[in-house]
């Protein structure tokens, strides 16, 4: 992958998974991360902790409008939070107002150091951009550091509790031989990165999409999809995870919010590692390529009406599950997403349950939630708010 000046900051060249270039290293690196988020299927519970608590906070909010965005956003970083480190805070928790605060200011720089990422030659002028991505970048490393050395001193081996452990324990020669070989050349320096990453590609993405699917909520009847929850589930308990199969309007609804506004709609730029070519076009080996996911999923020869939030289209006339070949919100190939299946997992907790307990509406008098967005590191909803109303409990 190109590594560009604001990016070779963030990941000490490349040290991470996303920026890193195609090598033997980067495969075995992304393989180990893939391996421990699987760690997180049996931690669900933890999972459905904070989502309970992002019910109670957006229910608390006792009739007046509301922007959802901070709550779930605090809700997808406190997620990262228990996946790496094992730590799930409180509201109010100052820690994860830290954590919040230093990864909104690498968003925002990132995606204002534009121009430095053009004309990097300009990193030797005083940049406002560059002086608080580094700041970010400084409180962002101590915190990673701080918990590097106490999982170092606390873990127990054979025991992962988390993606440091996972790390830490790929980096000791007394693990096993297949870690073993998998953490080959994983210094502390792409331990830190590795971490560091996940947040930044798995907080904003995911909080994002919830809020686009919950602004196209707003503009679309929600009664399907909770007659589909109150049908399969009831109100007398919580959803979970294995429910999913049984809830394709829930799928449909949130593949059709991934596809109509893809967080990422250039996706990740990507270098050609030897000349080739694409639909007839030369590509010469080192060319910077971008692929227009936006094109993809918004291209009438493979979408019908593709500007129009259409759930159906992710179903057949059975009621069952398709996905259309030009449907890839994630990505495709060796470079594909490697945390979609929990990003999946934690939009279907996250949304069954907040359908399943309230219903949003359009506070009297607001415009309705504005679905052009604005593009930033990922394409974002404008902020909006709702009304909240509490949906009857118990009844099956
Ligand atoms: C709705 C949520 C998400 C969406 C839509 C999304 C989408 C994407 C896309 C489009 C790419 C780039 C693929 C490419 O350039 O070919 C990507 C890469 C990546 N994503 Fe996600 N992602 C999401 C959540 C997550 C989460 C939760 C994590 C981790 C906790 C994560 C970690 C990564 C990493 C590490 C890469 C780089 C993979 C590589 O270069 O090998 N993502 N994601």
């Amino acid at each position: 992958m190109f590594v560009q000046v604001t990016t070779d900051l963030l990941t000490r060249g490349g040290k991470d998974i996303a920026f890193s270039d195609f090598s033997p290293l980067w495969k075995s690196h992304r393989r180990l991360v893939h391996s421990s988020f699987t760690l997180f299927g049996e931690g669900t519970h933890k999972l459905q902790d904070i989502v309970d608590s992002l019910c109670e906070e957006l229910q608390g909010s006792g009739g007046a409008a509301v922007d959802p965005g901070p709550a779930v956003s605090r809700a997808v970083t406190n997620v990262v939070c228990t996946l790496v480190f094992s730590s799930t805070y409180g509201r109010h928790d100052p820690e994860l107002a830290q954590v919040m605060d230093y990864n909104n200011g690498i968003v925002e720089t990132i995606a204002g150091g534009g121009l430095l990422d053009i004309y990097p030659w300009l990193k030797v002028f005083p940049s406002e951009v560059l002086r608080k991505l580094r700041e970010c970048i400084s409180v962002r490393d101590r915190l990673l550091t701080r918990k590097l050395e106490e999982h170092k001193a606390s873990m127990m081996e054979g025991a992962p509790r988390d993606l440091l452990d996972a790390l830490i324990q790929a980096q000791r020669p007394q693990g096993q031989r297949s870690a073993q070989q998998e953490g080959e050349g994983l210094t502390d320096d792409h331990v830190l990165m590795i971490a560091a990453e996940t947040f930044g590609a798995g907080v904003e993405t995911t909080s994002t999409t919830l809020l686009w699917i919950l602004a196209y909520l707003v503009h679309h009847p929600q009664e399907r999809v909770q007659k589909e929850l109150d049908e399969v589930v009831g109100r007398g308990r919580g959803v979970c995870v294995s429910d999913r199969p049984h809830l394709p309007y829930l799928d449909s609804v949130t593949n059709e919010g991934l596809r109509i506004r893809p967080v990422s709609p250039v996706l990740i730029p990507h270098t050609a590692l030897r000349d080739s070519s694409i639909g007839g076009h030369f590509i010469k080996c080192g060319t910077r390529v971008l692929v227009n996911m936006w094109a993809i999923h918004h291209d009438p020869k493979h979408w019908e009406q593709p500007d129009l939030f259409k759930p159906e289209r992710f179903l057949d006339d059975k009621g069952c599950r398709v996905t259309p070949p030009s449907f890839l919100p994630f990505g495709a190939g060796p470079r594909v997403c490697v945390g979609e299946s929990l990003a999946r997992m934690e939009l279907f907790l996250f949304l069954s349950s907040l359908l399943q307990r309230m219903s949003f509406r359009l506070p009297g008098g607001a415009p309705p939630p504005d679905l052009q967005g604005r593009v930033g590191v990922v394409l974002q909803p404008l902020p909006f708010k709702v009304l909240v109303i509490p949906r009857e409990k118990g009844q099956t």
